[in-house]
């Protein structure tokens, strides 16, 4: 693929995109876990281009700094006004010295469906066939605002685009439409760019007059087809987001499934670029998988859970659960309705349980914290059980504290570990217990106050009442099988 490497990728994102009707840019919005220019970009790294650079007008600051952080490489220019797609690749191509000898691709920052693939098709086309520009076309079933691509009756030749606004009734007829996307020669579009005027109904310099002035002077131009018209399609507001991301969906739930995946309804299981399968994982319903999530070897996640960044080992189980920066260990099982939150790490075979929430916590092999309990700032060893409705209290006021449990423990339902505290290995404590104080190994601590039963209580502080009655019955009958 290197014999085909261009020169240079300019990536055109200078426009404000007020379709979105948006306090973000229009290039800055996400689908999948990407952003919009961050897909462009992720299908161009794919030709390794010799420069990548990107042309940021509108909210340029913010642009910028979201490709410092995505794409360190990636080399800005500036189009401080936005005089039209001509004068953007004039900003783009001033970054690189003004000219640039090789082929010189050009993409638009909004188009997050374009493929690698069809990039390097269009490169290859461009070089095989020794044209000055090759632009990348679709035959779309509305070609509304688009630019057209007229073509020579008899031999079928590109000769010129005209955009949607300066086209005439019979030229909007015209299906084919400009993508946006091009290979030029880089020399020959430097030159070209100078002849590009600004009389037309926008008042702009079109780049896409850049084919008539280099087929006038007699250099070759060729059109390369997208298979599909969908990938070429710019976002302009949020229908086409939504629709886009549709589309991105399906192409990861797609490779998924050819992968061994069962998704049981891809309909509503939606998954960002960066999530990973094995084989025999099965995704139920519902369920929301983000960021760099892994889902190891016949591992089940959902119906209805929203996991991000979150390793799920081999052959566990979570259901109902939402989860971030979780590391869930192989054969665990976590909810239904669970609240994993960065830092909890389950061990092999644990269970994190119902309207369990956890934090900062290691919970370590076949532990299980099963029901109603919140385990923050916390690290428990191995084989050990958590009663029900327990609270790490890791929180003063001020400072977070730990919580150590050890191996093997049992702890009674109902308590409060009062942070910094720890439990030793083996120990027990009673239910309903508040543990202030370290519990050596092999304890039992029992922290709570003694149970006292005041008899009578009820007749003389509540009578006639149901209470009073039910007691009385009671005793009545005590007293009769006596
Ligand atoms: C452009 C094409 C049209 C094509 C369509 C495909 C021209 C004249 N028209 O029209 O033939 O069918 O794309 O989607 O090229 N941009 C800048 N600076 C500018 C103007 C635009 O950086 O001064 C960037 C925008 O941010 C955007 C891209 O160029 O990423 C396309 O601009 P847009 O205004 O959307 O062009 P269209 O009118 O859609
Ligand atoms: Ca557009």
């Amino acid at each position: 693929m290197s014999a085909n490497r261009p020169a240079a990728v300019v990536v055109l994102a200078a426009g404000e995109g007020t379709r979105m009707k948006s306090a973000t840019p229009k290039v800055l919005h996400d689908i999948c876990g990407r952003s919009l220019v961050g897909h462009v970009l992720a299908a161009a790294g794919e030709l390794e281009p010799e420069n990548l650079v990107v042309v940021v007008g509108h909210a340029r600051e913010q642009v910028a700094a979201h490709l410092a952080e995505i794409s360190p490489d990636v080399r800005t220019a500036v189009q401080a006004r936005q005089n039209g797609t001509g004068h953007a690749v004039r900003m783009g191509l001033e970054e690189l010295g003004g000219s640039v000898e090789g082929t010189v691709v050009v993409v638009c920052g909004d188009t997050p469906l374009l493929t690698g693939e069809t990039l390097r098709r269009l490169s290859s086309t461009h070089s095989a066939d020794g044209n000055a520009v090759t632009v990348l076309t679709a035959e779309v079933p509305d070609a509304t605002g688009y630019g057209r691509i007229v073509r020579d009756g008899a031999s079928g030749a590109v000769t010129a685009i005209v955009e949607h606004k300066d086209a005439t009734d019979e030229q909007r007829a015209l299906r084919e439409i400009n993508s946006g996307v091009f290979a030029f020669d880089g020399a020959l579009l430097a030159e070209a760019l100078k002849k590009v005027r600004t009389d037309n109904s926008q008042g702009e310099e079109y780049l896409t007059d850049v084919l008539g002035i280099l087929r006038e002077a007699g250099h070759r131009v060729g059109a390369s087809v997208a298979d599909d018209h969908r990938e070429v399609a710019g976002i302009n507001n949020r229908v086409q987001l939504a629709e886009a991301r549709r589309v991105l969906n399906d192409r990861l739930l797609t490779e998924a499934m050819l992968a061994g995946v069962t998704v049981v309804d891809p309909a509503t299981t939606w998954v960002d670029v960066a999530v990973t399968f094995e084989r025999d994982v099965v995704v139920h319903p519902g369920t929301q998988l983000h960021g760099a999530t892994h889902l190891a070897e016949g591992c089940e996640v959902g119906p209805n859970s929203r996991l991000t960044d979150t390793r799920v080992g081999a052959g566990a189980r979570v259901d109902h659960t939402v989860s971030a920066g979780a590391e869930i260990g192989p054969e665990a099982t976590v909810g239904p309705y669970a609240y994993l939150r960065p830092g909890t790490r389950l061990g092999r075979e644990g269970k994190i349980g119902t309207y369990v929430e956890t934090k900062n916590a290691s919970i370590g092999e076949g532990t299980k914290v099963p029901h109603l309990s919140y385990v923050g700032d916390a690290t428990i060893g191995e084989f050990s059980n958590i009663g029900a409705a327990s609270v790490f209290v890791n929180y003063d006021g001020q400072d977070k504290h730990h919580t150590t449990v050890g191996s093997h423990c049992k702890t009674g339902s109902d308590n409060m570990f009062v942070a910094p505290v720890t439990v030793g290995d083996g120990a027990y404590t009673a239910a309903g217990s508040v543990i202030t104080k370290d519990v050596p190994p092999g304890s039992l601590a029992v922290a709570r106050g003694q149970q006292r039963n005041i008899e009578g209580w009820v007749a003389r502080k509540r009578p006639g009442s149901a209470s009073a009655k039910a007691a009385e019955a009671a005793s009545r009958g005590s007293a009769e099988e006596g």
